[in-house]
């Protein structure tokens, strides 16, 4: 069942949608950046590496959203399956796909790993044995992160990696809420956590059976926001680990 937590950002999602990357174009810049300068640390396993040679090489990005993600890792694998909880978010990953000509290999699908185990509408094989799973900016976003990860780590070959990207927690006395809500009006209600510490994601992969070869580094670019005119910051991780 999905939880009223996740309604609220299935709701909050599917209305920013349409108009995601006002706003966000210089973080989808900075993200894409990120994936593709630092996929050779997450993973020695892509089409155009010795290990991948030959393979058929699946990924997974859970929380999608429009697909930016996907699509600058896609060249790089052989298939990408983009799974979200907002249909709007799953419309724009679909037209982003088509108009990148990449419908063959990368297909969007509505699930909910976050509040449960295993969803009807990704039981097929299809949805399982992924090279790669990976999250990008959503981990913030779910009720249960932990639970989240177990469930994705499920779905990893044995030697797949997942990589996570997200905030850093940063301090500010208790009232890391009422600082978000300052920068990014009501979207904070959708947020459950305000970053992760590396002790902390340390033990969500070994909890989730993806902590072999677990790394986690702070990345030298901020991600910058724009809201009504302002401007703000984050610094965000990347991090990776082995089932
Ligand atoms: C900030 S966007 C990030 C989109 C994309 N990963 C990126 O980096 O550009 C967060 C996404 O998480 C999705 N989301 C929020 N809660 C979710 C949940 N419980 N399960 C799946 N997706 C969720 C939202 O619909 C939205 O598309």
């Amino acid at each position: 069942m999905t939880t009223d937590f996740t309604e609220k950002n299935r709701q909050a999602f599917d209305k920013k949608a349409a108009t995601y990357k006002s706003g966000f174009e210089k973080v989808v810049e900075t993200l894409v950046n990120v994936v593709q300068e630092q996929r050779s640390w997450v993973s020695d396993t892509w089409v155009d590496t010795e290990a991948g040679k030959g393979k058929e090489i699946k990924a997974l990005e859970y929380a999608c959203g429009p697909g930016y993600i996907s699509l600058a890792l896609a060249p790089f694998v052989n298939r990408v399956v983009g799974m979200d909880i907002s249909d709007n978010m799953l419309e724009e990953f679909k037209k982003h796909v088509r108009e990148a000509g990449r419908s063959e290999t990368m297909i969007g699908v509505k699930a909910d790993l976050v509040s449960e185990s295993s969803p009807a509408e990704v039981s097929g094989p299809e949805y399982f044995n992924f090279d790669l799973v990976f999250v990008s900016m959503a981990l913030h976003h779910f009720e249960f992160p932990e639970k989240a990860m177990i469930n994705l780590g499920k779905r990893l070959k044995k030697g797949g990696v997942m990589m996570i990207i997200d905030m850093i927690p940063e301090d500010h006395h208790g009232h890391e809420h009422e600082h978000a809500r300052h920068q990014m009006g009501d979207m904070v209600d959708t947020i459950s956590k305000h970053g992760f510490s590396l002790e902390e994601m340390r033990t969500m992969y070994e909890n989730a059976g993806v902590g072999i070869g677990f790394e986690y580094k702070v990345l030298e670019s901020p991600l910058v926001f724009t809201k009504d005119g302002k401007t703000f910051e984050k610094t965000i991780f990347i991090a990776r680990g082995q089932k």
